[in-house]
This record gives structure tokens, C-alpha cells and sequence, in this order.
């Protein structure tokens, strides 16, 4: 896997471009107060690096040391800074609740990983912190089969419901939980028509239940 990664960002073009994910992008556009934010499976720093730019502050991980090094150029071009963590979020030791947000777009793990790792980086979130994330639904498999450019998994097991966000992230209050059709414009392999799940959600405080 790490080496799918390493492989595909060995270029100098930034493959899913230097742009931010719109859906995050409205989001964080709208906050008004300097956020610790986590980007999981941040690739090559497009995300972390717009945060950096509005004056978060930033820690990105990924198994991609290739990805690592194309963000820092990112961020050096952009004159920001941002940490950014090479590995298995496991072996980070990251602090329990230290991140007022997390931000995962396209971050598609092995279905065997998947709800571990999402309730791992839900634990690192504070009471009434926000996970923001964005994917390709298990409804975008027949798009790219007719339109490989929009890329996204290519497995079903890989991809997302709802519901399954929904689970994964039981302990947030539900903001936002939709799958929608939407334009993509990032970089070389995300363009065209896909659908997404996009979930927007508050991690419940001590005494708070929905
Ligand atoms: C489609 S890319 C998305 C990158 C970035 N989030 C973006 O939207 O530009 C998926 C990323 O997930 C990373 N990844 C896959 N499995 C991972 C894991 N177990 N832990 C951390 N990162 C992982 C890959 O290295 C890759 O950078």
C-alpha cells in the first residue's frame, strides 16, 4: 500500500492538485476562531496547507513519505509551515482528544482497517471537536467504470454509505450526513461527475446526548 502511494506521487505534479477539497474548504472558510486541526491520509498537503495559509495550526499524517515531501514543498511555496507525521496512526502516539478538528477527504482504507482507524481518529478529537470528511459513495463504482477520470476506488469495500459513516462516528452528533452528486476538479485523477458522502459532525461533550 505504502508503496502504491510512494509510486503514485512520484512525480511534480500534484495529482490531486494544490487546491483544497471544496466541501472542507466551505467549511473551515466559515470558522471563526484558530483551530488545531488533524489531516489523516493527507496525500500531497493541499488540505493542510490551506488551513496553515488561514492560520491553523496543522498536523498531517500519512504512509506516503512521498506525499510527505511534496507537501512540504507545498507549504515552503505557500510560506507556511505544517507538521506532518509519516506513518500508521497507531505508531504516532498522538494525545486523546488534543484536535478541535479532523479532515479526511478521499481517505478510503482497507475494509479489514477502516472502522478502526476511523474510531482511532475520532478518539483524538475533543468534546465538541468536528470531524469534516468527504468520499467516494459505493454509488461512484458504476460512474468510473463509465468514467475512469473521476476516479475513486475502484473496490466496493473500499467505498462508503452513509450508514456506515454513521457507525463509525456514533459518538458525533449528525450536522451533516449526505450523499451527493457533485463536479470534481482536482488535479489529474478526480474530474468529472462522482458521487460523495460528505458527513460533517460534533463530537458529543460528557453530558450530551443528540
Ligand atoms: C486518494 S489519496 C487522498 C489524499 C488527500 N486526503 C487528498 O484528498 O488530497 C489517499 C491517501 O490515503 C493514504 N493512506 C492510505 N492508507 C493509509 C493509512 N493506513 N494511514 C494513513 N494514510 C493512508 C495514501 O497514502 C494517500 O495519500
Amino acid at each position: 500500500m505504502k508503496e502504491f502511494w510512494d509510486n503514485r506521487y512520484s512525480s511534480d505534479e500534484y495529482v490531486y492538485g494544490k487546491e483544497p477539497n471544496s466541501f472542507y474548504k466551505e467549511y473551515l472558510d466559515k470558522i471563526n476562531y484558530s483551530a488545531n486541526i488533524l489531516f489523516p491520509a493527507e496525500g500531497e498537503g493541499r488540505n493542510a496547507v490551506y488551513a496553515a495559509k488561514m492560520g491553523h495550526s496543522v498536523l498531517a499524517f500519512d504512509i506516503s513519505s512521498s506525499g510527505k515531501d511534496k507537501a512540504l514543498r507545498l507549504a515552503k511555496d505557500s510560506g507556511v509551515t505544517i507538521e506532518y507525521l509519516v506513518g500508521d496512526l497507531k505508531s504516532l502516539n498522538l494525545k486523546p482528544e488534543s484536535f478541535d478538528i479532523a479532515v479526511l477527504t478521499s481517505a478510503h482504507f482497507p475494509p479489514n482497517l477502516r472502522q478502526g482507524l476511523h474510531r482511532d481518529i475520532a478518539a483524538l478529537i475533543k468534546p465538541d471537536g468536528i470531524i469534516i470528511l468527504e468520499g467516494f459513495s459505493v454509488n461512484n463504482l458504476q460512474i468510473r467504470r463509465d468514467n475512469p477520470e473521476v476516479g475513486g476506488p475502484d473496490r466496493e469495500d473500499m467505498l462508503f454509505t452513509k450508514q456506515m459513516i454513521a457507525d463509525d462516528f456514533s459518538e458525533f452528533e449528525i450536522i451533516t450526513l449526505e450523499e451527493v452528486d457533485t463536479i470534481l476538479n482536482e488535479g489529474d485523477l478526480h474530474n468529472g461527475k462522482g458521487k460523495v458522502i460528505r458527513f460533517v459532525g460534533r463530537k458529543l461533550g460528557n453530558n450530551k446526548t443528540v
